[in-house]
């Protein structure tokens, strides 16, 4: 079993911001945590200190009640998957599994019954005498994961290991990982870009921007209550629409206006919002909180908004429209059936219920 504590943890750079700016995490025993977050946030080089690949600036790490900061890598007891596979190309399969172990001097028939175990494991029993090159990229990937798993390590540390592999097959492995790990029991730790794996394969997920930690929840929290801008734009696809506009008290009632169109506020939205009345603000609403009325339940003058349908993108089990009112443009997720005609005004109904606002100047959530 392991938890990992990460206390203050920092990587500095000599130019612009740092790297990794005061981390801190606790990772359960058995718990999938995915970082996540653009290209340069700091991903891997928190993974790497935890790893003990790269020193830290300042902080601490803690494996159970090890403090890890002085211990090297190999002591640490962690295995990590790169996204290029590292392979040695000129070993076989079987070789290339069994490196790690013969390096710690394991007896020979305890390396076999391990590289067998993970092999059969990975379906890539028939491989173990193939050389990397003679092997697909998802093949590869099996590889490198099946170098972890027979050092039956306490943390599984793994850096985009997807990547490198076409859609459909990440897909596939995304599955394959998660069964994985439902069957190692173990600690992992994962990190990626793509907010999609992130969602589908983290008990939390920990967002990241500029090396600062923005968010870390399960992923449900995440998308439906994202801390600011930047998380709610960067979780979600098609992204999260955003549009500019003034609060604006009508009698008793709030409202959004946008300049071209107006949109009622919810009341349990007031107490919140009251003071941002007549200040400009950053409405944020989900493609799939908004309908085409033709089909929506719950229309009234309040809550829909004319707009200009400028492209139809069906997707077989979805239609995205493409639509352009007032200054903003944005896109609605609506029914495989539903096809307005391009060109055309047409009217939206949003979901006021659902939506997000955001202060103009801190992008901090409001509601
Ligand atoms: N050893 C280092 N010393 C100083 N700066 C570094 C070091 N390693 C990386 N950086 C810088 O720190 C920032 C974070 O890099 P990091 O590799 O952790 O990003 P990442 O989130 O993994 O990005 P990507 O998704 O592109 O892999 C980048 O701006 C990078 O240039
Ligand atoms: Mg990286």
């Amino acid at each position: 079993m392991a938890n990992i504590r990460i206390k203050n943890l920092c990587k500095h750079c000599n130019v612009g911001s740092d790297a990794v700016n005061n981390v801190n995490l606790e990772i359960g025993d058995k718990e999938f945590l995915v970082l996540v977050g653009p290209s340069g946030c700091g991903k891997s080089t928190t993974l790497r200190m935890i790893a003990g690949l790269e020193e830290i600036s300042s902080g601490e790490i803690w494996i159970n009640d090890r403090l890890v900061n002085d211990i090297p890598a190999k002591d640490r007891n962690i295995a990590m998957v790169f996204q290029n596979y590292a392979l040695y190309p000129h070993m076989s399969v079987f070789e290339n599994m069994a490196f790690g172990l013969k390096l710690r001097n394991y007896p020979k028939a305890e390396v076999e019954k391990r590289v067998h175990e993970a092999a059969e494991i990975l379906g890539i029993k028939q491989y173990l005498d193939r050389r990397p090159r003679e092997l697909s990229g998802g093949e590869r990937q099996r590889v490198a994961l099946g170098r972890a798993i027979v050092r039956k390590p306490l943390v599984f540390l793994f850096d985009e290991p997807l990547s490198n592999l076409d859609a459909k097959m990440r897909v596939q492995m995304r599955t394959e990982i998660h069964k994985l790990r439902m069957r190692l029991q173990t600690t992992f730790i994962y990190v990626t870009h793509d907010q999609t794996e992130a969602m589908t394969m983290g008990d939390r997920i920990v967002v990241m921007n500029k090396g600062i930690i923005q968010q870390c929840a399960d992923p449900m929290t995440v998308y439906d209550h994202p801390v600011n801008k930047f998380v709610a734009s960067f979780i979600g696809s098609p992204p999260i629409n955003f549009m500019t506009g003034h609060i604006i008290k009508k009698g008793s009632k709030y409202f959004f206006d946008e300049g071209k169109f107006q949109v009622k506020l919810i009341d349990a939205m007031y107490p919140k919002i009251a003071a941002y009345s007549g200040q400009e603000i950053t409405m944020g609403i989900r493609s799939e909180d908004i309908y085409d009325k033709l089909f929506a339940s719950e229309a009234s003058l309040e809550n829909t908004v004319r707009a200009t349908c400028e492209v139809v993108e069906p997707l077989g089990s979805e239609v995205y429209l493409y639509l352009g009112s007032g200054k903003h443009s944005f896109i609605a997720r609506v029914g495989a059936h539903d096809r307005p005609e391009v060109n055309r005004d047409m009217d939206l109904v949003f979901d006021m219920s659902k939506v997000h606002f955001f202060d103009s100047k801190t992008e901090e959530t409001i509601i």
